[in-house]
């Protein structure tokens, strides 16, 4: 079973903006973050799905859950979704970038075309999100920005090079805009999961074949779940991590 959150006191009252917030892991953190009292809002494109965890987390948890449909590929509407997050937060303290497609694709057929739409969700919103939200973190003093890349660059997986290439540079992202935005108090961390077995990716790629294979190369011998990013995202917002920066941290029960 997955490690119950620790409660970290400091995150209460924070703004938290998760970007894909309305499903899978970014699901888990946008409760993780509602549970621990934060203020939180989160942009999606899944707009059913997303709706009914917003309406479900605000009856449930201390502040309202704020969800703002936009396509994070469309860097204005990005922008715009920042914006109104911060507005409607009254303060923005984190930004967890973590959305994203794992769309499996082949060497030979991949176009010039589709290799910027993979990029467009899956690298450029880092930075625009990120850019657009820096602004309000240096008005009231410091930040923290979690970034969502992947073990999956390090495992040689051949079907997915330009998911792979966009999880790789989320680290040089990190490490570059950690170095900037270090004199403004605003911390850059990634995290890098491993299998974590969603709906969705039991619905699209996981076979029980490949989830065993998976399982006998972690250490621990059990599936990953959504929930299980919750404490490490947590403990990176939080000031438990005040002098941790661009640094990243895998969590796949031990693969790497
Ligand atoms: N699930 C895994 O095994 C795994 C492994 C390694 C890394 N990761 C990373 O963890 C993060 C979350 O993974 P997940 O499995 O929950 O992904 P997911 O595909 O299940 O969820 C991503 C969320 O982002 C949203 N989204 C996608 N495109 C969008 C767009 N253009 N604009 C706005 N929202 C958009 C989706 O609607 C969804 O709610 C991703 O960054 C992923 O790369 C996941």
């Amino acid at each position: 079973m997955p490690a119950t959150p620790a409660l970290f006191p400091d995150l209460a009252g924070r703004g938290v903006l998760v970007t894909g917030g309305g499903s899978g892991i970014g699901a888990a953190l946008t409760t993780a973050f509602a549970r621990q009292g934060s203020r939180v809002a989160f942009i999606d494109i899944a707009a059913d799905e997303s709706r009914a965890l917003a309406n479900h987390l605000s009856a449930d948890c201390r502040h309202p859950v704020h969800f703002i449909e936009a396509d994070l590929s469309d860097v204005a509407a990005a922008r715009n979704a920042v914006n109104e997050a911060a507005q409607k937060l009254g303060r923005l303290d984190v930004l967890i970038n973590n959305a994203a497609r794992d769309d499996r694709h082949d060497l030979e057929t991949v176009s010039e075309s589709y290799w910027d739409d993979n990029l467009a969700v899956n690298l450029k919103p880092l930075f625009f999100v990120s850019q657009a939200a820096v602004p309000h973190m240096k008005a009231q003093g410091g930040g923290a920005i979690v970034n969502f890349s992947s073990i999956a660059f390090m495992l040689n997986m051949g079907e997915l090079p330009a998911y792979a290439t966009a999880k790789a540079g989320i680290l040089g992202l990190t490490k570059s805009l950690a170095g900037k935005l270090g004199p403004d108090n605003i911390r850059v961390n990634a995290i890098l999961p491993g299998m974590i077995v969603t709906e969705r990716q039991k619905r699209l790629w996981l076979t029980d074949e490949s989830i065993a294979t998976m399982i006998e190369r972690q250490c621990l011998k059990r599936i990953l779940v959504a929930d299980d990013l919750a404490g490490p995202a947590l403990f990176l917002a939080s000031a438990a991590s005040a002098a941790m920066t661009a640094q990243w941290i895998i969590v796949d029960g031990g693969i790497l």
